[in-house]
């Protein structure tokens, strides 16, 4: 476990995070290692190590920096970036550019470009237009790489509507319709500029039923049969998506095989049926790995008290460090850092500095009584898209992130200032 109490405190990888406090100032960011590495070795142990032909494509899109690209290349893992940026800080951080895979819907000419040039691993085809964009960049440089198709198999998974990826109705992936799907299928088989291996989807985030996987894994193994018997052409690599749900309040997690067992045995019994060798599997867990790995410290400033109504207890930051709250309605609990001890009866209101009557990270929350300014507030489970999803509405600066273990603390994303906030504005010479 990697929160504890001691003394009253709040300890996190087994560091006091009054100190942490103190030392990084508030809000912050605080990663635990320990705990990022728990998961790897997690999915090692009951996916990479048992089934030999599998691999880990960390969704790094859940919490994208150099420090975390370092720990995937130390701990053996493959990623997944999305975007330009996320390939270049990846490179940046010297990854091996053939273990990454590249998604999404509208991957620009210049990312793909960068993309080839760097020799990434795998592109995942996400559009209709895509495999002629990347043939015609291909065969400027004279390179060839390897892709997968990411599909929609149409399956409606359990969670928010804003992260939910599989059904039919979404931007995501190519539509399974017979006169879509397999002439596309086709054209990348025949194609001398990429090496098709297989398909790929990903149905949904924060899951905790596996019927949504399933299901969809059932539809693309029916098309991995008719692609060979159609074209006489295997498919080597599935890639199953990510989605695993994580605790951040009173969800109660599946074990990573909850989720891939059935998987693997459904993979196996199809390729047996067709007496074919198992391909690879690949799963692209983004928020399971990070999201219980972060904790955010923020220190309380005003509170307001209105009698019958709800006490509205401010922190100094808010929707800007943690957008999920206001975009998806999420649950968080926290508790009075400095006071970890104390019997919690007070029920409050957490709210951040944004103006913003929706910038609230978390109603009904219970802390001791006669909390007040200047306490520490630690918010749970934030790891995952929220230091990623951070923006400066108001100008305010971006927390610095610091990456706790075993007690030692380091910065891995330093504070933004207000110079770097204002750093790309420019006056035109009319206005000066
Ligand atoms: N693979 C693909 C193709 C994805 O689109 C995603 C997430 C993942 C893997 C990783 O999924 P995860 O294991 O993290 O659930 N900002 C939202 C989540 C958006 C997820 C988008 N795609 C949130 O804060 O809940």
């Amino acid at each position: 476990m990697v929160q504890e109490i001691k003394n009253g405190v709040l300890y996190f990888d087994g560091c006091n995070t009054v100190e942490l406090a103190k030392k990084y100032k508030t809000p912050l960011y605080v990663m635990s290692e320990t705990d990022i590495v728990s998961r790897f070795r997690e999915l090692n142990e009951c996916f990479v190590k048992k089934y030999g032909n599998a691999r880990v494509a960390y969704a790094s899109k859940a919490f994208c920096t150099l420090a975390m690209y370092k720990i995937c290349e130390r701990e053996g893992t493959c990623i997944d970036v999305v975007s330009g940026g996320e390939l270049y800080t990846a490179i940046k951080a010297g990854f091996p550019a053939e273990r990454i895979e590249f998604n999404g819907n509208n991957k620009l000419p210049s990312e793909i470009e960068d993309a080839v040039d760097y020799g990434i691993g795998r592109i995942i085809i996400d559009g209709l237009q895509e495999l002629s964009l990347i043939e015609k960049i291909c065969a400027q440089k004279g390179k060839k790489v390897k892709v997968l198709y990411r599909v929609t198999p149409g399956v409606a998974a359990d969670s928010h509507d804003y992260i939910v990826t599989g059904k039919k109705d979404s931007k995501f992936g190519i539509p399974l319709d017979e006169d879509v799907f397999y002439p596309e299928v086709e054209r990348a088989i025949k194609s001398e500029y990429v090496d098709f291996l297989g398909l790929h989807f990903h149905v949904g985030s924060q899951l905790f039923d596996n019927s949504a996987h399933l299901q969809a894994l059932d539809i693309i193994l029916e098309h991995v049969k008719e692609i060979k018997r159609r074209f006489g052409f295997v498919c080597t690599e599935l890639n199953l998506g990510g989605g695993f749900g994580v605790k951040y309040t009173n969800e109660e997690r599946k074990p990573y095989s909850y989720f891939i067992d059935p998987m693997m045995a459904k993979i196996k019994a199809a390729y047996e049926e067709m007496g074919e060798p198992m391909p690879a599997a690949v799963i692209e867990p983004g928020r399971s790995i990070v999201a219980e790995a972060g904790m955010n410290l923020y220190t309380i400033g005003s509170i307001k008290d209105i009698k019958g109504v709800r006490k509205y207890v401010s922190i100094d930051g808010g929707m800007t460090d943690n957008i999920r709250p206001a975009l998806y309605s999420a649950k968080y609990e926290g508790v009075v850092a400095n006071k970890a001890d104390v019997k919690v009866s007070d029920k409050v209101t957490i709210c951040g500095k944004c103006c913003e009557s929706g910038d609230i990270l978390i109603r009904d929350c219970l802390i001791p009584e006669g909390t007040e300014a200047g306490d520490l507030f630690a918010i749970f489970s934030t790891g995952a898209y929220g230091y990623a999803m951070a923006s400066n509405y108001n100008n305010n600066p971006i927390p610095a992130v610091v990456l706790v273990k075993d007690g030692e603390s380091n910065l891995i994303v330093k504070h933004q200032s207000y110079e770097d906030i204002i750093h790309n504005n420019l006056i035109p010479d009319y206005l000066k």
